[in-house]
């Protein structure tokens, strides 16, 4: 097949012609491109090479000239992709050598030059990091506004009562603000998870070349600083093997999108007609082609459906490894649609609800009217009876049969006659039942750290504010 000049036949100059008599056929090259979607990594791979070539130079690989042409070369090829000009060629496979070749096109001679004493292994491990250490930062940022929209939320309404629930039923009256600061909570220790494993990933693999390092050998320790790297991977196997920090990361994505959908479902409840607790704004709802007065939690709809692309795609990676043998393998290639997915899953899903809880308003009349329901305070009446000297398990078991009585009277629990209450218990006088079926005292009596009193609430809205501010 060869044509006397080295090259095949109505095909591209590919890398590794050297060793190969055929052309590729057309269906694995279409199945192996990657450039379709890890083009986007295009900056940090350029940020990367310049570093790598700086490299180079030092110890004296490539002139001072060389270099240069290098540089000026990339930073070209990198504004032409920002401006979309870049034409991506699949069959040049994957963005390095998209953008190599071109680099090599462009300067000639010195751009051949660039991929010595580096692989694509430790270049896309590189790559990889480098954007996945950016985006977190991002998507901690998107964290932190989506508290400060539920602590904004909260602060809004931050004296008035909901029913707080276990299986869905009502349990015990808490604050608006204690249910939406619970998220703020968990937001945080996504926040914090999101941290971890950016700080873990933060490594410089480059100068692991294809597994082995190169018997060319380069000051990893200066790129590593360039690049902003606090350390440089300390095993070239394991630093062009794993992807260890991208499941983690999918991982943490993961337990974001279970709180988003957690609080998808609530919203969803709480904008229901038989809630009727929470107005999301026109902006953030939909309507029906059909029925005219629909008003839909879309928002929340889609969040808790694409949480199932965010399990899912922690599956995917964690799959697509569990197998491989050291070191790299071409099915690594498969971890950029999963991590791309979820990273931008995560992103959209927290902008959008940070924007909707913003706009949300609370129908203080509705929770309320809901939180008057006296069985809530149920438990609080046999902790009286406990504080009247009643041992707990038989105080459990005469408010449960009041709240039996009351039901089988169809009254409400705290409108059962003196009598009953004084025959269930003579520690149950009309002043200290009187005195119970208060939410407001109820409330202000639970101040153990992490319950819901007014003071605790607002002592936690003021810390978040500050935190957030
Ligand atoms: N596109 C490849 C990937 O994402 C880059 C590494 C290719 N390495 C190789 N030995 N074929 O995994």
């Amino acid at each position: 097949m060869g044509n006397g000049t080295g090259r095949l036949p109505g095909f591209v100059d590919f890398m590794w012609k050297g060793r190969f008599r055929q052309a590729a056929s057309d269906l694995l090259k279409t199945y192996s491109e990657s450039v379709s979607y890890d083009w986007r990594l295009y900056r940090h791979d350029i940020r990367g090479s310049i570093a790598h070539a700086r490299a180079l130079k030092a110890a004296g690989i490539l002139t001072a000239g060389e270099f240069r042409r290098i540089e000026s070369g990339l930073r070209g090829i990198e504004k032409d992709i920002t401006s979309g000009r870049f034409v991506f060629d699949p069959e040049l496979e994957d963005v390095h050598m998209n953008i190599e070749s071109e680099l090599t096109r462009r300067i000639g001679a010195a751009g051949a030059k660039l991929h010595t004493a580096r692989s694509r292994n430790d270049q896309v491990a590189l790559d990889l990091r480098l954007y996945l250490r950016d985006e977190v930062a991002d998507l901690c940022a998107l964290v932190r506004t989506m508290q400060k929209s539920l602590t904004d939320l909260a602060a809004r309404h931050e004296r008035a009562v909901m029913p707080g629930y276990t299986h869905l039923q009502r349990a015990q009256p808490v604050f608006i603000a204690h249910h939406l600061l619970a998220y703020v909570e968990m937001l945080d220790r996504d926040h914090g998870r999101l941290r971890d494993c950016a700080a873990r990933m933060n490594e410089c693999p480059l100068g692991s070349g294809a597994i082995a390092g190169s018997t060319i050998v380069l000051n990893r320790e200066a790129v590593a600083r360039e690049l902003e790297f606090p350390r440089v991977t300390q095993n070239s196997m394991d630093a062009v093997a794993d992807r260890d920090f991208a499941c983690e990361l999918l991982s943490a994505l993961a337990i974001v999108g279970m709180h988003l959908s957690r609080l998808s479902e609530d919203v969803i409840l709480w904008a229901s007609a038989e809630f009727g607790f929470l107005e999301l704004s026109d902006r953030h709802t939909t309507g029906s082609s059909l029925m005219p007065q629909k008003k839909n939690p879309d928002i929340a709809e889609l969040t808790r459906g694409k949480t199932g692309r965010l399990y899912g795609n922690l599956v995917t990676l964690l799959t697509v490894m569990k197998g491989l043998p050291l070191t790299y393998n071409r099915d690594m290639q498969e971890d950029k649609e999963a991590i791309f997915d979820s990273v931008d899953t995560a992103r959209a899903a927290l902008e959008i609800f940070a924007e909707m809880m913003a706009a949300a308003r609370f129908r203080e009349d509705r929770t309320a009217g809901a939180t008057e329901d006296p069985n809530l305070l149920a438990t609080d009446l046999a902790d009286a009876l406990v504080l009247g000297g009643v041992p707990f398990r038989q105080a459990h078991e005469i408010v449960g049969k009041l709240v039996a009585l009351a039901a089988q009277n169809n009254v409400p629990l705290n409108e059962l006659e003196e009598s009953d209450f004084l025959s269930a218990s003579p520690v149950l006088k009309a002043a200290l039942v009187r005195s119970v079926f208060q939410v407001n005292k109820g409330l202000a009596a639970r101040g153990g750290t992490g319950a819901p009193s007014p003071k605790n609430v607002a002592k936690r809205l003021r810390y978040w504010k500050g935190r957030l501010a």
